[in-house]
């Protein structure tokens, strides 16, 4: 067995991990809303017609912040057609998904839903086939008290109290020949500009997100990031990255490693934003929004033909991802770029999050079940609080056409400094072989295994399913601690969790982590 090591240190910090770091998406897209989060006559649905099954996943997920409503779809809708009585909304045709949009759901019924949710509404404002007018209005709408038409009008919905929606995108991908108006980046660095400084007259608590290009494949990135910031880097607060990995060729060794394409994508974007901070002679770092971020491959040429052979349905099964053990350890390897970068990276959206690329699955008038993506993303959201640690990693590597050398061990470390809760998260890339972790944690005096989560499958494509769905869950690690030094198998293809704690509250004295647990 090969031998990887770790060094944690609490003075080592990369920075505050920002609770919005595990975001997630909620668009118009096939059965995400419809079918997804709301299905009215559903045995599981409230008054409103919100799936309760689906709720308790989403809180278990621990989701503070959703992005809404698309993503594609954004760039031609009307959000004038979602607001007011149901029963006098159009039926509209959905260009971006060839779908037919009934508007049964709309911004103030996704509010709502957030409201239990327990998260933050992020709204995006079309700037595709609509402009500045109908982002101002949408602001006014949704956060504006009362005593202006706009303003007036949700109170006459029935919403006396204003929405307080904080982040805004101003658009979505418009770099991006797929989008509806997609424009040049000088096109849309001057109307996201001209629409920030509107929409931030109409509310000044606001904070605004830029588009940065639609993923780094794309031909004009990053000149689009720098060209885009040369209009708008005063007026908004953060600029976007998306990514979607693939593993198109069955090349495991190419697909776990995507995540290094990840840290590249993030340090070229931040490279580029410090780059226009300079040339402005400016204080303000720009952070960074990863607001769509996934592995996305399985289903694309079948929704193609879907929509090919049966366009304009409402709600098409579109993007239901059947995610693999595999396809979990890089979800898991992202969020542990998303960590290393946490200093810049403040929001970030795992897209999606029910039925379309998502770690929720349901069954119309029937189940929910986890797929396998869900249990790196919920560690995460669970355990990865407080500060991102800046571990020093030691591993063998493997060879790769495309990466080079590829580390067998992705890790990263997070300290709650408050509940004194150090939690490492690993991935063993090996597909052969079992990789010993050894940590040095001396600078954690005390601090013993409460837990060690390990994610596993003996056969790496296994996926869980309406009837199997704890096909693949976690199970117990045998992580142990003594005077500062740390071991743990990390079973080939497995992603891991070893939660340290400091106080007796926290950490059971025993050295070996637990055998069994049910997430
Ligand atoms: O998340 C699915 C789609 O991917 C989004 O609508 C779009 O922004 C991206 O291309």
């Amino acid at each position: 067995m090969q031998t990887a090591r770790v060094v944690v240190d609490k003075d080592f910090r990369i920075g505050e991990i920002d609770p919005r770091l595990y975001g997630s998406f909620v668009e118009h897209l096939g059965r995400c809303v419809y079918g997804g989060i709301f299905e009215p006559g559903h045995p599981a649905a409230d008054e409103m017609g919100f799936r309760q099954d689906v709720l308790d996943l989403v809180r278990e997920l621990g989701v503070p912040f959703v992005r809404y409503p698309g993503g594609n779809f954004v760039s031609g809708y009307d959000w004038r057609d979602g607001v007011g009585p149901v029963e006098d909304r159009p039926r509209r045709l959905d260009l971006a998904w060839m779908s037919t949009e009934t508007n049964a759901v709309g911004t103030n019924e996704f509010a709502a839903w957030a409201a239990r949710a327990g998260a933050e509404v992020n709204l995006a404002v079309n700037l595709g086939t609509a402009g500045i007018d109908e982002a101002r209005a949408l602001v006014e709408y949704c956060n504006h008290p009362g005593g202006s038409y706009w303003s007036d009008l949700r109170r006459a919905h029935g919403v006396a109290e204003p929405h307080a929606i904080k982040t805004w995108c101003l658009g979505n991908e418009m770099d991006a020949v797929w989008q509806l108006g997609h424009k040049t980046a000088d096109e849309y660095g001057r109307l996201a500009c001209q629409t920030a400084i509107a929409m931030t007259w109409v509310d000044p608590a606001i904070e605004l997100v830029a588009c940065g290009s639609s993923h780094a494949r794309m031909p004009t990135f990053p000149q689009w990031e720098a060209s885009v910031l040369d209009h708008v880097y005063e007026y908004v607060d953060y600029l976007s990255l998306h990514t979607y990995a693939r593993n198109l060729d069955d090349d495991l060794g190419t697909f776990l490693a995507q995540s290094l394409a990840m840290d590249a994508q993030i340090e070229a974007v931040a490279a580029t934003c410090d780059f226009v901070k300079a040339k402005k002679r400016l204080k303000k770092t720009m952070m960074l929004a990863f607001d769509e971020w996934n592995v996305w491959y399985h289903t694309r040429d079948a929704d193609k033909a879907l929509l090919r052979e049966a366009p304009w349905r409402v709600a098409p099964p579109l993007c239901e991802e059947p995610y693999t053990l595999e396809d979990a350890l890089v979800v898991g390897c992202m969020v542990i770029s998303l960590l290393k970068h946490a200093d810049r990276v403040k929001i970030a959206c795992l897209a999606q999050l029910v039925n379309a690329i998502a770690p929720i699955s349901t069954r119309r008038g029937g189940g929910a079940w986890r797929q396998t993506t869900f249990f790196p993303f919920l560690h995460a959201s669970r355990y990865g609080r407080g500060a991102a640690l800046d571990v020093q990693v030691s591993s063998p590597c493997y060879a790769n056409a495309e990466f080079d050398a590829v580390p067998l061990l992705e890790a990263t470390a997070t300290y709650d400094e408050e509940r004194e809760a150090l939690t490492i998260f690993a991935v063993n890339r090996g597909q052969e072989d079992a990789l010993r972790l050894e940590g040095d944690i001396r600078a954690f005096p005390g601090y013993k295994v409460v837990e060690h989560l390990v994610l596993r499958h003996e056969n790496p494509k296994a996926v869980n399913t309406l009837a199997r769905p704890t096909e693949v869950a976690p199970h117990g690690g045998d992580a142990g601690c003594r005077d500062g030094a740390l071991t743990a198998t990390l079973p080939r293809l497995s992603w891991n969790v070893i939660r340290l704690g400091g106080a007796p509250a926290h950490a059971t004295e025993r050295t070996h982590g637990r055998a069994e647990h049910p997430h």
